[in-house]
């Protein structure tokens, strides 16, 4: 069969209630254009993020009914700390709240001032973990990256000749190396074994510990499956095992590709490191049995990690992103190409070349968007990392003006697809009716969530 179903029944709905444009033009000037202000329940098709967004299954629901909630010990720890151990391979497993947590523990233990940590992208907590840690989050995508139009496969990838020459000058200064699979601010773009592998082989020429952001880990694996030499025939298990079996730990969000709605961890292979790690986790998260989750959670994530790697999950899974991604960008829209994993990124920029980046084209896609059918979508642009310029003042434009749509797992079904295709092309036949924005009020730090705007 050529058709690709969503591989499940569903047995739980929550209602969406369907709203009027007068009714959302009011909420989203009352919101200060901004989608953050917007109720969930104000909304039509929630694109916001994937994290935590999923549905569990009923045997994950199962799951979280046998959770066993003692303080010390719990049978949930142990059934969570088999299913990593099995997965990624690392002997000592951290359980946080979130992944950011994960961050938060593993710099505070390894960063000092004047430390420098490569990545190939830092998402945006890594890198604010990183710098809280008063070290420098450097950024080295490989140069394929940039050009955002070309489909080529794994644009998610490190740049190696750069990795080699910030080690080669400063590698006294390097605690460890990150590389973030899929590249979630790159574009959702993946990155290839051949990658890992090469990044892995420099970082231990100069005995450098390499940790991998594993959020989506199981749909990097699809993308080394389906298109690098030599993985067709293996499970996505196997792939998986290999990826971590080329580092030396990692940071995970079980919010992402743990199928659960809440939980991650920090997990490593150095004896040393795990005290320190825990020490600081007993502080902060919680015992080192339930880290920051209750029983349930780690039963869901055992359950949801495993889940996450069937072949026909991860099939439906990247068949609805890249159905997306094909509908708008076959009619025109522009995209970052090839479509990523776990979300469409719309380049406004280019959507909209009349609005010049300093009147924030993406904000004025997602009130677009949220205007003509209740989606809602993020600005990846100059409201998010661009900044005032340090010398002049005046503000300075991101590199790129990027609108993400994020699909939730297992939550929508191709006709809410369908639906997000219709509106995106509606918006784009009539782009040249959009306007632009300025920024009313906003606080200093992680402006996007907060500021609020006003249409020129
Ligand atoms: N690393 C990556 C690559 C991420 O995408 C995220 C979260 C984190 C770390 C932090 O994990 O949220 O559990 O603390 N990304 C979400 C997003 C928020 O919308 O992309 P967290």
């Amino acid at each position: 069969m050529k058709t690709i179903i969503e591989p499940f029944r569903v047995l739980s709905v929550h209602p969406i209630r369907m709203t009027s444009r007068e009714e959302r033009e009011r909420l989203i000037r009352e919101a200060g254009y901004n989608v953050f202000g917007i109720r969930a329940r104000d909304v039509i098709v929630d694109l916001l993020t994937d994290s935590g967004t999923g549905a569990m299954s009923s045997e994950q629901w199962a799951a979280v009914m046998r959770g066993d909630e003692s303080y010390a010990g719990s049978e949930s720890f142990y059934r969570f700390e088999a299913a990593v151990r099995d997965i990624y391979g690392f002997r000592h497993v951290i359980p946080t709240h979130q992944g950011r947590a994960a961050e938060r523990i593993l710099f505070q233990t390894v960063c000092r001032p004047g430390h420098v940590v490569p990545n190939n992208t830092h998402f945006d907590t890594t890198r604010a973990n990183v710098e809280h840690a008063g070290a420098q989050a450097v950024d080295l995508p490989c140069p394929e990256s940039r050009d955002l139009a070309a489909a080529l496969p794994f644009k998610g990838n490190m740049d190696l000749d750069r990795l080699a020459a910030l080690l080669r000058e400063r590698r006294q200064d390097v605690p460890l190396v990150m590389l973030t699979v899929t590249n979630n601010s790159g574009g959702g773009q993946p990155v290839s074994m051949a990658n890992i592998r090469g990044v892995s082989r420099i970082c231990r020429e100069h005995g450098i510990p390499l940790y991998i952001d594993a959020c989506r880990f199981a749909e990097n694996a699809w993308f080394i499956g389906s298109h690098e030499e030599g993985y067709a025939e293996k499970s996505y298990l196997e792939i998986a095992r290999e990826m971590f079996s080329y580092a030396d730990g990692c940071t995970m969000s079980a919010k992402k590709d743990g199928l659960a709605n809440i939980g991650g961890f920090l997990a490593t292979n150095d004896d040393r490191l795990a005290r320190q790690e825990v020490e600081l986790l007993i502080l902060t998260e919680g015992f080192p049995t339930y880290g920051g989750m209750a029983g349930r959670d780690l039963d869901a994530i055992a359950v949801g990690l495993y889940e996450v790697l069937e072949p026909d999950y991860l099939d439906y899974r990247m068949a609805s992103t890249r159905y997306l991604g094909r509908h708008i960008a076959d009619h025109g829209v522009p995209i970052v190409e090839p479509p990523g994993g776990h979300a469409i990124y719309i380049d406004a920029a280019s959507f909209c070349p009349h609005i010049d980046p300093l009147e924030l084209p993406g904000i004025s896609l997602t009130v677009e968007l949220y205007r003509e059918a209740g989606i809602r979508s993020v600005e990846i642009g100059t409201v998010m990392f661009g900044s005032d310029d340090p010398e002049t003042g005046r503000p300075a434009s991101a590199p790129h003006e990027l609108v993400r749509l994020a699909l939730p797992r297992r939550t929508y079904t191709q006709s809410h697809v369908d639906y997000v295709v219709e509106a995106v092309l509606d918006v784009f036949a009539r782009r040249r009716e959009m306007r632009g924005y300025r920024i009313v009020e906003a606080p200093k730090t992680l402006r996007h969530f907060t500021a609020r705007f006003a249409p020129l």
